[in-house]
């Protein structure tokens, strides 16, 4: 059995990190049965514990395993699973007294399949319970997230994935695991337990300390595109380079899903980093953004978020190549209420 089902966590006391959310879910499930909320949302990257903690609220729940529907919105997200779901709810289950509704990439769910479920989502039935898990809430309507408790999953730092591959490697009897490989697992997974013990799986029989690092030095997630779009936005490289780094990148064409990406790697991988402040810098400007263009198209406020932090990087420049001009991030300042379309044509990219 692989490492990642065999250490699926079981209960809130085996989650490492998040306490925020371990604690806000402890206490909402020690409530009386009738003031359980009916709809969770669980979001964040990818393999952080979305879909273990549903199954530990479907538990929570006393739903019985038979009851506890899991349903892959990413293979069927019209508005005929919708339906299916609709008709299935009004019966009662068939082991226990309540159905928990578990739906894995629910981003993927059609806008029209959205609102079709939206009453249900509201006013389900009493046996009834939805947990929805998804790696890009933004792709939600409004109406769905506000129907539910939402929780985000947060990747785990350094420290946190230390911790979790320990207490593995204690529980596997293995004791003096080299550190190094250690610290390379954490840097591959780049703050993804699921990656970490893939990774882990993928060396702990390695004897050989070397072979294990060569091992994992392949095993990292993160398109390697991506990461160099990151180092080039730390080391404040020009404009002409960043576009043509952002232009071979694909990430299934969702400026989202690069913003998210960007995120998510100057998160986990580098604010352990001596550049630490930089890192700081840009993580903020790139999370100002989601309030600020919630739902709408992202490489304008990337853009936007960019320019200024790539005029001020003077320090970074080891060799200053075509620092952008001022002038750029002056012509990309917010003004009036939608800047979307007032900046449109001054996108460098
Ligand atoms: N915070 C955590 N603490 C301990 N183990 C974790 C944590 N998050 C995830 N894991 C472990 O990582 C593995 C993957 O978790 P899970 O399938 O719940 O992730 P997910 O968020 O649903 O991923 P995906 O977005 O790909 O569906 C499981 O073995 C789980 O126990
Ligand atoms: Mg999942």
């Amino acid at each position: 059995m692989s490492l990642q089902i065999k250490y699926r966590f079981k209960s809130l006391d085996d989650v490492v990190g998040n306490k925020g959310v371990v604690s806000s879910i402890r206490s909402v499930l020690e409530r009386d049965k009738e003031d359980i909320p009916h709809a969770f949302l669980f979001h964040g990257p990818k393999g952080c514990g979305k879909t273990s903690l549903a199954r530990i609220i479907a538990e929570a729940l006393d739903c019985d395993s038979a009851s506890v529907m899991e349903y892959d919105i990413g293979d069927m997200g019209g508005i005929e699973t919708v339906r299916t779901l609709k008709e299935a709810c009004q019966y009662l289950p068939i082991m226990g007294n309540v159905r928990v509704y578990v739906l894995d990439e629910v981003q993927s769910m059609t806008k029209p399949a959205q609102d079709a479920l939206l009453k249900t989502l509201e006013e389900p039935p009493n046996h009834v319970y939805f947990v929805l898990c998804t790696t890009e809430p933004e792709r939600l309507k409004e109406t769905i997230r506000s129907r539910c408790h939402m929780y985000m999953m947060k990747p785990l730092n350094s420290i946190e994935m230390g911790f979790l591959l320990n207490r593995i490697l204690k529980e596997e009897g293995i004791e003096d695991y080299p550190k190094t490989i250690i610290k390379e697992i954490i840097f591959a997974a780049e703050g993804s337990p699921r990656n970490a013990l893939k990774a882990l799986d993928a060396v702990i029989d390695i004897t050989d300390e070397k072979s294990a690092l060569e091992a994992l030095a392949s095993f990292s997630t993160t398109d390697a595109t991506l990461k160099e779009l990151c180092q080039s936005l730390l080391q404040g490289t020009s404009w002409d380079t960043l576009r043509g780094i952002v232009k071979q990148l694909e990430l299934d064409n969702e400026p989202e899903s690069l913003r998210i990406g960007i995120l998510n790697y100057m998160n986990t991988v580098l604010l352990g980093s001596k550049r630490n402040d930089r890192v700081n810098d840009i993580i903020q400007n790139f999370s100002m953004a989601t309030t600020m263009y919630h739902g709408k198209s992202v490489f304008s406020s990337m853009v936007y978020t960019m320019c200024p932090l790539v005029s001020e990087t003077k320090p970074f420049l080891n060799k200053p190549n075509e620092p952008a001009k001022p002038s750029l991030t002056k012509k990309l300042t917010i003004k009036g209420s939608d800047p979307e379309s007032k900046r449109k044509g001054d996108i460098p990219f």
